[in-house]
């Protein structure tokens, strides 16, 4: 028995790297896979079949999977996604957004182009999905008034929680997923749909653009029970796990799976705080306030 027995999932932008990994864990747990791939360049240029290894990848192992070769980020042939899988399967409960690109500089060389087709890719190409998702999964839910136990994983990355120079197109956008994943999941709560966002880390497409990065390595070629700790696979089994029944009481989560580690991210969490006693703060007062009592950028003196 599979965790993953009867369950069919996409896996957006699964021709290589991360995405081909979660694609053969989740294969490897029993799901059935719509492996999506519009196939172009890591910065997003053309398009092309490469969905297709992953699928024979997939069946060489004695799996099932289709591929599917939608631009994420195009709302009518992303709505292939879910038909696709209903069409080849007969059902869909796991949606894992992962496709990527990236188009790195800093802010003074980056072209509004650079910014857009960043944000489009992994902003709106996760919110696509999760929108055709959604209306699907709510139809059900009317239907049968039972909860649909659908699962979203969204991908997102440390570079977005905390900042990376030459990423304000990527970085905002990984963060933004980030704030998806979190109303979303209370959205979806009452459906029985959980959503939570992981970030990986390997040496992939995505990171041989960086300086001074590792060879690429994609996920087949890491031979079954040889750890790598830059194999794309490596933040694979957390999101098979997510994906199943027994994670039903997770959601709204944004875990960082980076070698060997899980790491549960806290959200944005309330610090400091001064309070002016229901009256309008006073602009030239407010800086001495926020030092002494906010940033602690300077000490307070004797107050007692
Ligand atoms: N590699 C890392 O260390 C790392 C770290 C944090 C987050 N991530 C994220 O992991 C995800 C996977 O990236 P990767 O590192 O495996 O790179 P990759 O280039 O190997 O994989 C990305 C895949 O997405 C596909 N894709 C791109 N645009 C698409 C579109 N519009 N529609 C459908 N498919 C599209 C590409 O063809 C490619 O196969 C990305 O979201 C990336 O931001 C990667």
């Amino acid at each position: 028995m599979g965790m993953l027995d009867g369950k069919v999932a996409v896996v957006t932008g699964a021709g290589h790297g991360i995405g081909r990994g979660h694609a053969m864990e989740l294969a490897k747990h029993g799901a059935k896979v719509v492996v999506n791939d519009l196939g172009g360049s890591v910065t997003g240029e053309g398009s092309g079949r490469d969905a297709d290894l992953t699928v024979k990848i997939i069946q060489d192992r004695g799996g099932e999977a289709v591929a599917n070769y939608a631009d994420v980020s195009d709302y009518d042939a992303a709505a292939s996604l879910v038909s696709d899988a209903v069409e080849a399967f007969g059902r869909f409960d796991i949606l894992v957004n992962n496709a990527g690109i990236v188009r790195d500089s800093a802010i003074w060389n980056m072209e509004e182009r650079d910014f857009d087709s960043v944000i489009a890719v992994h902003l709106k190409g996760t919110w696509v999905p999760c929108k055709h998702a959604a209306l699907h999964w709510r139809e059900q839910n009317k239907a049968s008034g039972a909860p649909v136990g659908g699962r979203i994983i969204n991908t997102i990355s440390g570079a977005g929680l905390t900042g990376n120079f030459g990423q304000t197109n990527y970085a905002p956008a990984k963060a933004a997923i980030a704030s998806l994943t979190q109303t979303l999941s209370l959205e979806l709560y009452k459906l029985g749909v959980t959503v939570n966002a992981v970030g990986p880390a390997a040496a992939t497409r995505i990171t041989a653009t960086m300086p001074n990065a590792p060879a690429v390595i994609e996920p087949d070629e890491v031979p079954d029970g040889e750890w790598n700790r830059m194999d794309p696979a490596v933040s694979s089994p957390l999101v098979a796990w997510l994906a199943s029944d027994e994670a039903d009481h997770v959601t709204g989560q944004i875990i960082r799976a980076v070698a060997e580690n899980i790491i549960w991210m806290t959200p944005w969490a309330d610090g400091p705080a001064i309070n002016n006693g229901g009256k309008r703060w006073d602009a030239t007062k407010l800086g001495m306030q926020l030092a002494t009592d906010v940033f602690k950028t300077r000490a307070p003196g004797l107050r007692y």
